[in-house]
């Protein structure tokens, strides 16, 4: 026997309890390499990932209901710096056509708005001269478009390609219960997806009204909008649906549920938006406490849920090519 077998043998034999802290502690290892909170712009995957979200962050100020005149100013200045500092670095112009296209839109959407930014159109051009390319040339589907109702509920019920190119983030909706029936039909498709060993093990829990104003004001991610949306699913996984050599398993067969949920709401004519629940477990277990939410469940993601408005704002949130996600081991 090599030195690893007898490795992983003993590894085999210690009491379950014991793995599951090692491999915890090779989680926390992984977690203190690889997290963009750390080291972040000597990574430059990191550094473009957290430029994708600041970005994100503007685009998504311009598809609320209502904006804050002016907003935003302090974090577009704060990416065009890290902008700077990303070209500088790692010369990389492709990248930074995203964000600069997301700019662009931002400063048209103040001069629509009659505010001033002298100061952010200036460094605009300064940045875009410096990268290399025209502001003219920045053609990169970016910021908000309006989208109506009848067209994205006619697209759900079209071929696949088209629902999914249909769905999207909605961050506002029309001032009513989105119907039972509806969401029950939701469910009831999202019970087809696919799980490990078929133990679907997931679970929802639907509030309406003030709890799911109340619930989403704990998550925070939808400051500013909490108030406009009635309902919230939360999605969640079962722990005790999963065996010792599987200890992360109910986050993935929780996801894939959630995704399909996301779907099959878009299907039956719902606007929704997941809301993160990616946080650390003393906000988490206050949530599940306050929510009656069972602490063997882990939350994978809220789905706020709403009847759409006949026209709304949506962030465009374009995609990244998928050969630059993807590889064929050929
Ligand atoms: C797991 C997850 C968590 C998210 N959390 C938030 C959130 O807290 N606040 C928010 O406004 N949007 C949130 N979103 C929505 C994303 O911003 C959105 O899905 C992304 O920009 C792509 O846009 P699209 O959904 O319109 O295609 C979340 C999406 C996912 C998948």
């Amino acid at each position: 026997m090599n030195c690893k077998k007898i490795k992983n043998a003993l590894f085999e034999r210690l009491p379950l309890s014991l793995r599951f802290l090692i491999e915890t502690l090779r989680y926390w290892r992984s977690l203190c390499r690889y997290n963009a909170s750390k080291r972040t712009d000597s990574d430059q995957r990191k550094m473009q990932y957290t430029l994708q979200r600041e970005t994100h962050v503007i685009e998504k100020g311009m598809s609320m209901r209502t904006t804050r005149r002016g907003f935003g100013q302090a974090k577009v200045l704060a990416l065009m710096g890290r902008l700077q500092t990303y070209v500088e670095k790692y010369a990389d112009k492709p990248f930074v056509v995203y964000p600069l296209s997301t700019i662009k839109e931002y400063i048209v959407f103040q001069q629509k708005d009659g505010v001033a930014i002298p100061q952010i159109e200036t460094r605009f051009d300064e940045l875009c001269k410096q990268v290399g390319v025209q502001p003219s040339d920045l053609h990169l589907p970016a910021g908000i478009r309006m989208e109506q109702c009848d067209k994205l509920q006619q697209a759900a019920k079209g071929d696949f390609r088209s629902l999914l190119y249909s769905r999207h983030s909605i961050r506002y909706f029309a001032d009513r219960l989105p119907s039972h029936q509806k969401i029950a039909e939701a469910l009831e498709l999202a019970s087809r997806t696919p799980s490990a060993c078929n133990r679907q093990a997931w679970h929802t829990h639907v509030y309406f009204g003030e709890d799911s104003h109340r619930l989403l004001q704990m998550q925070s991610g939808c400051n500013g909008f909490h108030d406009d949306i009635h309902c919230s699913i939360v999605v969640t996984a079962d722990m005790k649906g999963f065996l010792g050599h599987e200890p992360f398993q109910c986050y993935v067969d929780g996801g894939l549920y959630a995704q399909n949920l996301i779907n099959a709401l878009h299907y039956v004519g719902l606007g929704s938006i997941p809301l993160s629940c990616g946080f650390m477990s003393n906000k988490l277990n206050e949530m599940k406490k306050c929510f009656h939410i069972p602490d063997s469940e882990v939350m994978i993601v809220i789905i706020g849920v709403g009847e759409m408005l006949p026209e709304m704002k949506i962030a465009i949130s374009t995609r990244k090519d998928f050969t630059t996600t993807n590889v064929f081991h050929t």
